[in-house]
């Protein structure tokens, strides 16, 4: 509500943090958190087997070296540019919500921001000094180490981020007592980390599968020895990541549950429900034969495959972050703030004084005659417009449209201001309406007048911002003004 609001009408806000942060989380999970240690262990292997008179395999360590440059790359490239890409992103979009985040979070994050210099400088020591290491097998067995190290701090700040992501799903304690340990250990935490640490080395070992085919031959033996390896890491790991996530499914509020079907395409795709299913089974079931081939037929194993398993093993991960996403709704920070920013607890003043009237960047502190559109506007850009876009991806007019069957006849007033009423209640993904009747009006003017311009919504980083006039530091000054002069005239009438 004091923060200008950025928007983007055509891809949807939350649809640029999706991008962003999915891919984050991808990267991170299979090329950081899982495949570190799957990285060490295979360099570890190459010492373990090579000849007495060898430090390691040459052959073998060229192999897992390579794959190390390729995790290298991508993971100081786009992966810590979608990193800072979703701090840029979420500043946008959400404002209030990381704004609440960074307070309850303030020190964990401090420790995460440690944490992850750390993880930098292990990374450049790890993947800078891997061939000086190669001299004397002193150097290597220190340089197997900083794999270790490099491995631990990846998880950490994994472990960190995952307590945040937990705790706006579900706070917890939290809303009884607002401090960090509270909302740290929140009842998503735990099965969230347990679920997701054994999937992160699932996918590392898919994604080292699919490099081991690029980076040697076909008939190679460390081809078949590294799938034998990674095959036994990937058969390790996948129970573990099939009960950490039905632990976890069964500790998802139940509310959030009932979202789930529409979560993954939104209504007009109630089919992808299944869909879901059919790609969360199908992937494990696809990474199982991969693994159970590997290990022990792993001379018939073809690159295609491992590259078709990779994309399924991706797949099943991009799918469980949409839902996650989706599922929170309709909150941004559980029972404490909706998706649309603002708070719970400050409803019953919108709902009595209007939402305009707080908001510190609007045009029309209130309703009137003339200013009906316009307020309509604000208030679109205030209630709806984190979910919803004018012209873009689920625009306004296409869901009011679709709900009337798809007519493009004009919208009926009456319906439209029952729906939005009970917006909440009919589709529980949505927050409840939160201004007075006199801005339901004016919302429902401004929706009408969209279907027959198909104007374009334009967020404050075009448009500028007004400021509302009741909340300027004038209005505030003559309102104190006011009341000492009514004080000052009080006390005379006591005097008198
Ligand atoms: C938390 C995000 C969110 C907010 C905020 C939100 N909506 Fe929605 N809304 C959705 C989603 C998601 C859909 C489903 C889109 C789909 O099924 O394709 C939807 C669907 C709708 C529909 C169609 C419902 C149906 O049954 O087909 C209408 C009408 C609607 N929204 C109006 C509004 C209005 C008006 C506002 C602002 C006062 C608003 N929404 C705010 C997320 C939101």
């Amino acid at each position: 509500m004091d923060i200008p609001l950025f928007h983007l009408d055509w891809l949807n806000n939350r649809m640029l943090i999706a991008i962003i942060a999915t891919l984050h989380a991808l990267i991170n999970h299979s090329l950081a958190v899982g495949f570190m240690p799957l990285v060490t262990w295979l360099e570890n292997k190459g010492v373990v087997n090579s000849n007495p008179h060898e430090i390691t395999d040459p052959k073998w360590d060229k192999m897992v070296y390579k794959m190390m440059w390729t995790a290298f790359i991508i993971t100081t490239t786009i992966g810590a540019m979608t990193g800072v890409g979703i701090w840029f992103s979420v500043s946008l979009v959400s404002p209030n919500s990381i704004a609440s985040l960074i307070r309850v979070f303030y020190f964990a994050w401090f420790v995460e921001w440690l944490v992850f210099v750390t993880e930098v400088v292990l990374i450049l020591i790890y993947f800078l000094t891997w061939k000086n290491a190669n001299k004397t097998l002193k150097a290597k067995t220190r340089h197997i180490k900083f794999g270790w190290y490099l491995s631990v701090f990846s998880w950490v700040t994994m472990a960190i981020i995952v307590s945040i992501l937990g705790f706006m799903m579900d706070p917890g304690n939290w809303n009884n007592e607002q401090s960090l340990i509270n909302g740290f250990t929140n009842p998503l935490y735990l099965p969230q980390l347990l679920y997701r640490t054994p999937l992160a080395m699932v996918l590392a070992g898919t994604l080292g599968l699919f490099l081991v085919s690029v980076f040697t031959n076909k008939g190679d033996t460390i081809r078949i020895k590294a799938f034998r390896y990674i095959g036994k890491w990937i058969l390790c790991w996948l129970p573990f990541a099939v009960a950490g996530a039905v632990y976890y499914f069964n500790v998802i509020p139940k509310t959030m549950l009932a979202n789930l079907q529409v979560a993954i395409g939104t209504q007009s795709f109630q089919q992808w429900y299944d869909i879901m299913w059919k790609v969360i089974v199908g992937s494990s079931i696809i990474i199982l034969i991969t693994a159970i081939i590997t290990v022990w037929k792993p001379q018939i194993m073809k690159s295609y495959f491992l590259a078709i398993t990779l994309v399924f093993a991706l797949g099943f991960m991009g799918l469980f972050e949409r839902v996650r996403e989706f599922i929170r709704k309709p909150y941004i920070i559980s029972e404490y703030m909706y998706s649309n920013l603002l708070r719970e607890e400050d409803y019953p003043l919108y709902k009595k004084d209007g939402i305009l009237k707080w908001a510190t960047y609007n045009s029309t502190p209130t309703v009137t005659n003339e200013n009906k559109v316009e307020a309509g506007r604000n208030v679109f850009m205030l209630a709806c417009s984190r979910c919803h876009t004018t012209q873009g991806i689920n625009s306004i007019t296409y869901v009011f449209d679709r709900m009337y069957g798809n007519t493009g006849k004009p919208f009926k007033e009456d319906m439209m201001k029952s729906y939005i009423k009970n917006m909440h209640k009919s589709r529980e993904y949505m927050p409840p309406f939160p201004g007075n009747d006199l801005e339901l009006d004016a919302l429902v003017a401004y929706i009408k007048q969209l279907q027959v311009t198909n104007e374009v919504l334009e967020g404050a980083q075009e448009v500028g911002v007004a400021i509302n006039k009741d909340q300027s530091v004038e209005a505030f000054k003559s309102q104190f003004a006011n009341k000492e002069t009514q004080n000052e005239s009080q006390n005379n009438l006591v005097k008198k």
